[in-house]
């Protein structure tokens, strides 16, 4: 421990469990007061159970830090204001917010139920709004300004089978950007991880991971945004995996083409693809690979058993 963020009040939301979790007990043994919300869901938001949170208090003050629980769901404003005015009301201040609870409920976008559609959004992407305005509002008035993180996923890119997720989590990279502008001038980073971890969470994705490490792989990252050291980094996502993390690019036009005067659906069929064309989506390239993997093990085994029988 080296007291990276000594002094300092952090709202870790989700952070009964998984990623949420070794990031509260890593910002502890850095020095930080923390502020552990979580209200102890299912990994489809059930069946709550407010105790994970004490739990977690009791982790950090058995190794000599300081937290106190807060058993609210982000997905309310007025949840977001409890979060936040509990490490306010007991300490003073608030430093940090690190949005990382979250749900999942998969399914095809052609049978997904409106309310699978709601409650995804609501837990990830309203549930950054609600604690980084109630933050926000505080952080713009003390010294010292504060830091953001969010928790987004390499999904916002697109997926396959969690439009609902993808959708919430691509919302959360801009909501990142748009805290990132709109707060420099008071002080306030933002910033966003896309972490890959084994969590329950993780364990229900269905096709095997390249890249995978441990929750504890992630928090220094966290810990480091955190941190006075960061407060020159603002606006980004960053993947974080075991031992690599990785800068994402920010969105900018790559080509563009002119009409004469306005496009005519003529005009732009015949010159759109030879001019600024497309950009290949990275995610169709892999699901062939994942396909073509899939077809060739399934007639490797195939010829296996084929061989057994004629034995
Ligand atoms: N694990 C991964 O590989 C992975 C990959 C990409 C993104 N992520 C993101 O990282 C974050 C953490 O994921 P994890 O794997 O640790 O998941 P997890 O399921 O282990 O933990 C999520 C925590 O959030 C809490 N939570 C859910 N809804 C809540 C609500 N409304 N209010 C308060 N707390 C609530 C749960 O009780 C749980 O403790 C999530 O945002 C997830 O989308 C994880």
């Amino acid at each position: 421990m080296s007291g990276f963020l000594s002094g300092k009040v952090v709202a870790i939301t989700g952070s009964g469990g998984g990623i949420g979790r070794a990031v509260a007990l890593a910002a502890a043994a850095e020095g930080a007061r923390i502020v552990v919300a979580d209200i102890g869901v299912s990994l489809d938001g059930g069946d709550p159970q407010s105790q994970v949170a004490e739990a977690v208090v009791a982790e950090i003050e058995a190794a000599g830090g300081e937290a106190v629980a807060v058993a609210e769901s982000v997905t309310t404003l007025a949840g977001g204001e409890k979060i936040i005015g509990a490490g306010v009301e007991k300490w003073g201040r608030i430093d940090g917010v690190v949005a990382v609870a979250g749900i999942l409920r998969e399914r095809m976008l052609f049978n997904m139920a409106e309310d699978e559609w709601d409650a995804v959004i609501e837990t990830h992407l309203k549930g950054h709004f609600t604690v980084f305005r109630a933050a926000s509002a505080i952080m713009r008035k003390q010294e010292g300004g504060g830091s953001l993180v969010a928790f987004t996923s390499g999904a916002f890119a697109g997926s396959v089978a969690q439009a609902n997720y993808a959708s919430a989590k691509g919302g959360i990279v801009s909501l990142v950007r748009s805290a990132a502008a709109g707060l420099h001038r008071y002080g306030i980073t933002a910033n966003a991880v896309a972490p890959v971890a084994r969590t329950r969470m993780s364990a229900n994705v269905p096709m095997d991971l390249a890249e995978m490490g441990d929750p504890e792989d992630v928090a220094p990252l966290v810990v480091y945004l955190l941190s006075d050291k960061a407060k020159h980094v603002t606006g980004q996502v960053y993947t974080s995996v075991g031992p690599k993390i990785a800068v994402w690019n920010q969105p900018r036009e790559v080509r563009a083409v002119y009409a004469e005067g306005r496009w005519t659906p003529e005009q732009i069929a015949a010159r759109l693809d030879s001019t600024v064309g497309q950009e290949r989506m990275p995610l169709l390239d892999q699901l062939e690979a994942y396909r073509k993997a899939a077809e060739e093990k399934a007639a490797a085994e195939k010829g296996t058993a084929e061989k057994g029988t004629a034995r």
